[in-house]
């Protein structure tokens, strides 16, 4: 039997179904090895079912001679040195498509706690400083209906945040490389425009762009500059999108009213900057993380992984050239 290494706990059924055709050695742990850690045990096995926070990169893949796939449990692959695996023929996996919906709700989450100040009045209320039963001036926060939200990067988790602005009446701007077709634009009364209109018409802005080098701080301070002093900025799809130190700066300056973020630079190590302010949400990179959603990416996965080391092409390959 082929060896694999699953480098987390993932679903005691999904670990059952893999033993049954491999050899299974898993992390029993929800916490990643450190890389020497997982280089060594990835030394002899055919593949790896892998979280975005293990790191293939050429180093560790020069080690790994018997490796045929990376099998990440996540859309996103920017913990994968793609080219340098293809290099390889080592085919790369992603699970896209069961998390739009799991995500798009919880970058709604985070934009109404956002507007509504949600968890700076929980905190107000456990602290025991309610005093007043009712202030007319108290926590006063931004209205999301009839609003006009900005979503850059309109992949399909861009669409589906923007499907539940239906719901809010509000109008949609959005920002892409490419546009959507006329009818689909209508559906979600969407309308194209360029980065810095949407910046400076929008009541929130959603990022959902995947994370590569090129979109390095695509929201920094010239950019938060451009937005609403009543604006509030969403991130829910990869540190590193928005300059963490800038938001910081502006938040504290109140020169935006407020963020909610559930991904940050460095992770879990991110700038401490943002622990003392009132007016952001912060949530520790949860977009996909519901149950069934989680079980499914890891079903995913694992049908990914199997399919490849049985010699069948994956359902999900990025490096499509080797398939
Ligand atoms: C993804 O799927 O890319 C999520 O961010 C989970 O890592």
């Amino acid at each position: 039997m082929a060896g694999i290494l699953v480098t987390r706990w993932v679903f005691p059924e999904v670990i059952e179904a893999l033993s049954k055709r491999f050899d299974v050695e898993q992390n029993a742990q929800d916490r990643p090895w450190l890389a020497e850690e997982l280089a060594r045990r990835l030394r002899d096995k055919a593949g790896v079912m892998a979280t975005v926070m293990d790191r293939f990169e050429e180093a560790i893949l020069a080690r790994c001679p018997d490796l045929k796939v990376i099998s990440n449990i996540a859309v996103g692959y920017n913990n994968i040195d793609v080219p340098a695996c293809t290099r390889r023929a080592i085919r790369v996996t992603n699970t896209p498509g069961v998390l739009d919906d799991t995500t798009a709700d919880l970058t709604w989450a985070l934009l109404m706690a956002a507007a509504r100040r949600v968890a700076e009045g929980d905190a107000y209320v456990r602290r025991g400083d309610w005093k007043i039963a009712f202030g007319v001036e108290a926590f006063l926060g931004q209205d999301i209906h009839h609003a006009t939200l900005g979503i850059i990067g309109m992949g399909r988790i861009g669409r589906a945040v923007a499907r539940r602005a239906l719901g809010f009446d509000m109008r949609v701007l959005y920002h892409n490389r490419s546009r959507l077709a006329e009818a689909q634009e209508r559906g979600l009364n969407a309308r194209w425009v360029e980065r810095d209109e949407l910046l400076s018409q929008s009541d929130f802005v959603v990022v959902m762009v995947p994370y590569s080098p090129a979109v390095h701080h695509m929201i920094g301070a010239a950019e938060i500059a451009r937005m609403k002093a009543s604006a509030i900025l969403v991130n829910s799809a990869r540190g590193g999108v928005v300059d963490d130190a800038a938001l910081i700066e502006a938040l504290r300056a109140r020169r935006i009213a407020g963020a909610g973020l559930d991904v940050f630079e460095g992770e879990p190590n991110f700038n401490s900057g943002y622990v003392d302010l009132g007016n952001v949400v912060l949530t520790p990179h949860i977009g996909s993380a519901s149950r069934a959603t989680r079980l499914r990416m890891c079903e995913m996965a694992a049908a990914n992984l199997s399919a490849v080391i049985e010699g069948r092409v994956p359902p999900n390959l990025v490096n499509k050239e080797l398939g």
